[in-house]
């Protein structure tokens, strides 16, 4: 069964990073492999894809703007992402949400400018420990999409919705096994459209990321710290679930 697999370089990496990252990239993975690197090195990766000539491989953003275009100094938007390549935008991230304050409604402007730029967005949803310990958490995440998926214009878009709780990200804890079923078979009940695809994030790593993948309702995985060692993202990427 083929799944997705996501490297969200988040603000790392350089010129060098990019080359010699494409040289030891295995490209005979049969799954779908996205690298969202930082907007500067966009064009970059695209052209190190190219040369690998591997069609699992993609390039997506970090992030896009909610207008699309005009007096907006240092945003970039969902066409430019597409212009120059492009085929993901990952929107949302707790990183955005919560250090430069982004609100769901604001995430489903940027949703919808990703999809009319023909982009597949990938939405990040996740609740903090807090919320958990409280169990707020499935109400959280239903909110989450609720608010940020802007209402079913089209239900053939096609969706990436990446399940992160916030307290397993870059932090070295994953969830259970079983918070990840339970919380993926809730966010499938969601009614997102027909083309959704359900991935786990937060200290994925190529030691978890087997059993991750086999779990029920798990589509793939969103890699972030990992996804910058080459040796390891190669682990990851090569999983084959039956
Ligand atoms: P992590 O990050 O794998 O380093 O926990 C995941 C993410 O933030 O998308």
């Amino acid at each position: 069964m083929t799944k997705t697999i996501i490297a969200n370089f988040k603000m790392n990496g350089s010129k060098e990073f990019i080359h010699t990252y494409f040289d030891h990239l295995d490209t005979s993975s049969n799954n779908t492999v996205i690298i969202c690197p930082p907007s500067l090195y966009l064009d970059q990766t695209y052209q190190c894809i190219n040369q690998k000539s591997s069609r699992s491989i993609h390039l997506g953003g970090q992030n896009c703007s909610h207008q699309s275009s005009g007096a907006l100094t240092g945003e970039i938007s969902a066409t430019m992402l597409a212009d120059v390549g492009c085929r993901y935008v990952i929107l949302g991230h707790s990183e955005r949400r919560t250090l430069h304050g982004e609100t769901s409604s604001l995430i489903k402007q940027k949703t919808q400018q990703a999809l009319d730029a023909n982009l597949i967005p990938i939405i990040c949803v996740g609740e903090s420990l807090e919320q958990r310990q409280k169990g707020l958490a499935e109400k959280i995440i239903e909110e989450q999409l609720t608010e940020s998926i802007p209402h079913l214009s089209n239900p053939s878009s096609t969706y990436l919705i990446a399940y992160e709780p916030i307290w397993a990200i870059g932090t070295g804890l994953t969830a259970t096994k079983e918070d990840i079923e339970a919380m993926h078979t809730f966010i499938r009940q969601h009614p997102t459209g027909q083309n959704t695809s359900i991935l786990y994030g937060g200290s994925v790593n190529g030691n978890n990321a087997a059993e991750i993948l086999t779990l029920q309702n798990v589509d793939g995985v969103l890699v972030g710290g990992a996804s910058l060692k080459i040796e390891e993202f190669n682990r990851i990427i090569n999983q084959r679930v039956s």
